[in-house]
Parts: C-alpha cells; structure tokens; sequence
C-alpha cells in the first residue's frame, strides 16, 4: 500500500443533513435505506462485528442494530475514531476480524483502491461482507484527494479482483436524476442567498420524481453514487495480503 495521508476535518459535503432543503437531501436519503438493506444481508445470527473503514465522524454508527459491535478506523488525526490506520492505510488488527467491512464514499478518496480493497479482504472473516458505497458520475470533492470515478462494471471488476464475490450493485439516483442532482450543484452557488432554499426543495422534489423513471437495474448503469455487496468465499484459506496474489 502507499502511504496515506493525514485525516482532514472540514471539506465534507453533508449527505446526512435530513434538512427537506439540504442539496442531498433525497441522495442522502436513498443512500441510507440502501446501505442498511445491503448491512441487514450481511448480518450474522448470534452478533456482527462491523468494521467501518475511512469512517469519519461514524454517521451510521447509531443507526446500526444496538447488537452489533462497531469499529471505526480513519486516517491518523480523526479523534473520532476507535483505530488508526498505519501509515501504508492498513488496520492494525488480525485477519478475518470482522463479519462486515463497511465502506462508504471513501473509495475515491483512496490512492490504491486495489490495496484498500485487499485489505477488506484481509479484514474480513471467510463468508464475511463487504458493503461499499462509492461515486459513479459525482462532480470532484476532495478528502484529503479525489482520485476515481466508477461504473458499475468497473466497480465490480475491481472488487472481483480482491477476491470478493459480488451479490448485488446498487444505484444510487439513476440517470436523470444524477444529471438533475448535477444541475443544482453547479448552480446553486450562483443563486441569491434569498432564493436557495425555494431552489433547493424545487430541484430536490424534481431529482425524486425523476428518480422514478428507472428500475433497481437501470439505476445501477448510471448511478451517481452506486453500492455494492460483496461476500468473502467460505472456502478463502488464511488471508490474502497482496494484490498480485488476485490478478489474472
Ligand atoms: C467523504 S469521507 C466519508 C466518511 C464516511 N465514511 C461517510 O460516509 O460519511 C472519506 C473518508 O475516507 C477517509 N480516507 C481517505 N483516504 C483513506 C485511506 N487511504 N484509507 C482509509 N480511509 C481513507 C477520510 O479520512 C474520510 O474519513
């Protein structure tokens, strides 16, 4: 793995703002009812040990079922978080420590997404999951970077090549309604302060009805944010800890 760099505290675009006038209000939304769907499938019977890798200030950690156990790890400098990463971006704990590995919107952020994703690997037990949420076709955000943009295919290759199967991709805003969500951040800003608001719940009200417009299927294709599951084979021996050990 590279060297990664030092958490930041400021920047974060806020997605978890449940404000009816927030510009990700209804992203935000949607994002949350699937990632806990995709964590639900992940659950163990008898207590999960959930990971949550780049996790920031923890915004799911309360939404969780009281009985799972929750871990999250960040860059050095978030005092949020209950483990630091090495300097390489690895977690200092044992192999197949964990029944998920959560990961959301940190992907991008990552300078080798192959090695994070081996890690996950690494992290989870055989038959783990791993839940991944990332940027389809985003407009740029950096924190501390923001290197990649997915497409669903992409996404899965990458994650294949880790060693995970994947079981599901989600979308998150289909095409429409990307392209509506992207209208209103490029515009926003140049908007009087006095009519943003009004904007904001216009364009956010459109982005949900247009969202209508797709199936599960569809809105995976061209999903501004898209969400995969991925489950570690039962049959994995020991954990693998290089890329080269993945690649064709
Ligand atoms: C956009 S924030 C997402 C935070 C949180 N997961 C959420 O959904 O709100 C990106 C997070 O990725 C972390 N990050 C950046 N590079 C990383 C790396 N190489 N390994 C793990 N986390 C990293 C950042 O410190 C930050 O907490």
């Amino acid at each position: 793995m590279t060297s990664a760099p030092v958490f930041q505290a400021s920047r974060r675009a806020d997605v978890h703002s449940t404000a009816p006038w927030s510009p990700f209000a209804y992203v935000g939304k949607k994002l949350r009812s699937v990632l806990l769907d995709l964590i639900a499938a992940g659950e163990t019977v008898g207590g999960t040990r959930l990971l949550d890798y780049g996790c920031a200030d923890s915004p799911y950690r309360n939404q969780l079922p009281k009985t799972m156990e929750y871990v999250g790890a960040d860059l050095k400098g978030n005092r949020a978080a209950d483990v630091l990463l090495d300097e390489d971006g690895s977690v200092p704990l044992p192999a197949g420590s964990f029944d998920i590995v959560l990961s959301t919107q940190v992907l991008e952020h990552v300078a080798d997404p192959s090695a994070y994703l081996v890690e996950c690997f690494r992290l989870l037990r055989p038959g783990g999951t791993l839940v991944l949420t990332t940027h389809g076709i985003m407009y740029l955000h950096r924190d501390p970077q923001d290197y990649w943009r997915w497409t669903c295919d992409g996404l899965a290759r990458i994650v294949q090549r880790a060693g995970l199967d994947v079981v599901e991709m989600r979308g998150v805003l289909g095409l429409a309604a990307a392209a509506l969500q992207l209208l209103q951040d490029g515009t926003a800003g140049h908007i009087p302060r006095w009519l943003r608001r009004p904007y904001l719940l216009v364009m956010q009200s459109l982005i949900a009805l247009a969202d209508r417009l797709y199936s599960e299927r569809t809105r995976a294709e061209n999903g501004l944010v898209l969400a995969v599951r991925a489950v570690k084979p039962a049959a994995s021996v020991g954990a693998r800890t290089s890329l080269n050990e993945h690649v064709e």
